[in-house]
């Protein structure tokens, strides 16, 4: 009998082994999942959950933060860093407002007009947000992708061929291949870690290249001999 899929596995895994938060609650508003992506670019989840919380509960919609002052959406932004983010996330708000009737786009390219929303945030809003099959591609998942596709101990560079590589691993059906967006990211947070993976709770370890290959060291910079 031909093994379940790797995508389908790895779906199945993350059903048990997510962490709850709450910007993947279902029906969570693509609005309130495009202000936690932006936070999560470079702030860890614990100190973005409590700032999430407060941001949507006092700018639901786009409108009303588009219509706040931009002081005041800098001291909301708190201590999570790089407070750019916040004066990004309030153009967003006026762009979506204007451009888009108030509702945050679910096309990718739409996504990606709007000011600090690269290809990652744009992907990853229009499938968790809105629910549409499409590669997600962030550190995490290359990682995963390095290993289990290609053999090799650590993510290498983002390429354009990461999106195909990982478009390939998804199941065939749509819901499922949202689902597996989110999980493979999370197989990368949790499991497939950078430096040391827990091996032993991989749900695909006896199908991983870089296990097959012994789980070769990083190569590090070229030498000369
Ligand atoms: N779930 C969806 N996107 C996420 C992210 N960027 N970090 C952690 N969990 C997430």
């Amino acid at each position: 009998p031909s093994p379940e899929p790797v995508g389908e596995t790895i779906v199945d895994w993350y059903a048990g082994a997510a962490r709850d938060l709450p910007w993947r609650a279902p029906g969570t508003d693509p609005w309130a999942v495009l202000v936690s992506e932006v936070m999560l670019q470079q702030t860890p989840v614990a100190r973005v959950e409590p700032v999430w919380r407060e941001w949507v509960r006092r700018w639901p919609t786009p409108a009303s933060l588009a219509a706040e002052s931009p002081a005041e959406v800098i001291r909301a932004w708190g201590k999570l860093g790089y407070p750019r983010r916040a004066l990004r996330l309030r153009e967003a708000a006026i762009a979506v407002t204007e451009r888009h009737d108030g509702r945050v786009p679910a096309d990718v390219a739409e996504l990606e007009a709007l000011p600090g929303v690269g290809t990652y945030t744009a992907r990853a809003v229009s499938c968790f947000g809105h629910g549409r099959r499409q590669p997600v591609v962030d550190t995490n998942v290359r990682r995963v992708v390095a290993r289990l596709v290609h053999g090799r101990a650590e993510a290498a560079p983002a390429r354009a061929t990461d999106l195909t590589d990982i478009a390939a691993l998804a199941p065939d059906d749509d819901a499922r291949a949202v689902r597996f967006s989110v999980a493979v990211m999370e197989l990368g947070a949790l499991v497939c870690v950078a430096g040391a993976p827990r091996c032993p709770a991989c749900p695909v370890r006896d199908r991983c290249a870089w296990r097959l290959a012994g789980s070769p060291a990083h190569e590090g910079p070229p030498r000369r001999v």
